[in-house]
Formats: structure tokens, sequence, C-alpha cells
């Protein structure tokens, strides 16, 4: 592995704590849903961390979408970052949260909390989930309203969306929780479709707490892990 120079090309707020970084520079051969190392140099020590491309293989400016951890040694340095500063950038990307480790099925279900949404709108900025399955539902939840982020992007889309916000009443979004509404089947009636083995393909990131309830309720309904050796319908990715 060896550090790419990158340097900031736009630093969006949309929130206080809530930023995405688009990034020029490094060349990267990845798969959608793929992350990579970014780093800072912060005291004389290099401080990295993973990020998930939100930007799709094709595009050549690099975007991440990240938030600040108050107590974190690296995102509030991100979060001040601006046009021009320069951004170190690992030369491999990896992960597994790919299509091409999945199954083809009827209906994928992208589910994520925060900035779990990132390596999701990779995936829906490639042509492969249409080619693969006949429906798509993206589900984002997040805890205040305004924290549903890339909707312009996301409408673009032939996608179903769901959301969640818990913190706050928001028409048009569900309250509460993914497992919960994956259990009383309010995510189900949302999206209009089934979750079930033998329809459905589901890809999970975010919270790792959202990742275990959720997966539970999945389990629940009849659904796996999904393996290469021995092929199910749940893929996760934890961003802590
Ligand atoms: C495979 C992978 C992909 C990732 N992709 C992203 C991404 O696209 N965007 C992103 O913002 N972060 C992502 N992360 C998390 C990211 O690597 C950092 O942990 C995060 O930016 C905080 O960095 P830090 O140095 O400030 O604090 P850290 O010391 O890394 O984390 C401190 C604590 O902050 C909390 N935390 C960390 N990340 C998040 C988060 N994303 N949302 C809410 N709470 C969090 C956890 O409680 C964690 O223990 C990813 C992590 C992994 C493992
Ligand atoms: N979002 C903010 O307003 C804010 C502000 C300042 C700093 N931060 C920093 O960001 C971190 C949190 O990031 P985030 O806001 O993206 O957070 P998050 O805590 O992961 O919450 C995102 C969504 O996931 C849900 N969730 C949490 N645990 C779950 C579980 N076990 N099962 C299902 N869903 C679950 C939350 O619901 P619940 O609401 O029910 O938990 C919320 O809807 C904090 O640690 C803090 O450092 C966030």
């Amino acid at each position: 592995m060896t550090w790419l120079q990158g340097r900031v090309l736009e630093n969006r707020h949309w929130t206080e704590t809530l930023f995405s970084l688009r990034v020029e520079g490094p060349k990267l051969a990845f798969e959608a849903g793929q992350f990579v190392r970014i780093a800072l140099d912060i005291g004389g020590e290099r401080v990295a961390r993973p990020f998930s491309f939100v930007n799709p293989p094709q595009d050549p400016v690099l975007e991440f979408y990240g938030i600040e951890v108050p107590e974190g040694p690296l995102s509030p340095r991100l979060l001040e970052l601006r046009a021009g500063d320069a951004v170190h950038v690992a030369s491999n990307p990896a992960g597994f949260l790919v299509l091409s480790e999945l199954p083809d099925a009827e209906v994928l279900w992208l589910l994520s909390t925060g900035t779990g949404l990132a390596p999701f709108l990779s995936i829906l900025q490639t042509e492969t989930p249409w080619r693969r399955f006949r429906n798509i539902v993206l589900v984002h939840a997040v805890r205040h309203a305004k924290e549903l982020v890339y909707r312009d992007l996301i409408r673009q889309k032939n996608v179903r969306t769901v959301s969640f916000v818990s913190r706050e009443a928001h028409p048009g979004s569900l309250a509460g929780r993914i497992p919960a509404a994956i259990r009383d089947g309010r995510l189900e009636a949302a999206a209009g479709l089934r979750i079930a083995p033998d329809s459905s393909q589901v890809m999970l990131c975010g919270n790792p707490d959202m990742l275990r309830d959720a997966q539970a309720a999945l389990v629940e309904r009849g659904l796996k892990k999904h393996r290469r050796r021995s092929p199910g319908q749940i893929t996760v990715e934890s961003f802590w």
C-alpha cells in the first residue's frame, strides 16, 4: 500500500456535523460499495480511517460522506477541511459490501443508518443493480430529518425509498428503528414489497447495534448470513 496525494475540491456541510468531501487526484480502481482509508497528518502522526466511496467507480472525483464524532481524532479535522487542502488517500480500496458478492434476487434491500448510506449511493450510481434486481429499496434511518441527505440524487434513481427519523416526528418518514419495523411489518408496508428468503437480498451498513438487531429480525424471517461457501441473503458492513 502506498499513500496517494489528494486535494479537496469541495467540503459541503449539510448540517453542523455532516459533511461531504470531494477529493481530486488519486486514481483508484474499486467496486461500488467498497471503502478506502483516508488520512491527515496530525501532530506529526498520520491518522487514517476507512471511508466508503459515495462516487461510482467511473467518476474521477472521489466523494466521501462523513459525520463529526467530536471526541474522535480524525473526523473533526475532516469536517474543517477546505478547498485546496491536502488529504492522503490509500492506494488499496477494499471491502465485501459489493454486488459482485451477492446472488441474484427479485428484491435488493439496502438498509442504512447515518453515514452508512454512503456505499449504497455509490452502488445506486452504477447500472448493475437495475440489471440484476427487479426492485431496489433504499432505507435510510437517521435521528433528525435534516440528516436525510442526498435526496436530489436519490430521487433521480428508480429506487423505492423508505426513511426513518427516530428523534422527532417527520411526515413522510417512519418513526422508530429499522429492526422493529421489520418485525411489525411497517417496513414491508412502506416499501410495498415482501422480505423473504426466496425473493430478497439484504445489504446493511452503519451502526453496529442496528446491524446486530436488524440481522436478528431478518433471521426470524428465515433469512441467513450470506457466505461464499454457504449462500444466504444478508450482507453487512459495520462502520465501528
Ligand atoms: C469499513 C468502514 C467504512 C467506513 N465508512 C465511513 C463513511 O463512509 N463515513 C463515515 O463517516 N465513517 C465511516 N467509517 C467510520 C470512520 O472510519 C471513522 O471511524 C469515523 O470517521 C470517526 O473517526 P474518528 O477518528 O473521528 O473517531 P474514531 O476513533 O474512529 O471513532 C470514535 C467513535 O465514533 C463513533 N463513530 C465512528 N464512525 C461513526 C459514524 N460514521 N457515524 C456515527 N458514529 C461513528 C463510534 O462510536 C466510534 O467508536 C467507516 C468505518 C469502517 C470500518
Ligand atoms: N446525529 C446527531 O445529531 C449528532 C450530533 C452530534 C454528534 N453526533 C455524533 O455522531 C454519532 C452518532 O451518529 P449518527 O447520528 O449517525 O447515529 P446513530 O446513533 O447511528 O443513529 C442513526 C440512526 O440509527 C438508529 N439506531 C441506533 N441504534 C440502533 C439499533 N440498535 N437498531 C436500529 N437502529 C438504531 C438511531 O435510532 P435512535 O435515535 O433510536 O438511537 C438513528 O435513527 C454520535 O456518537 C456523535 O458522536 C451526532
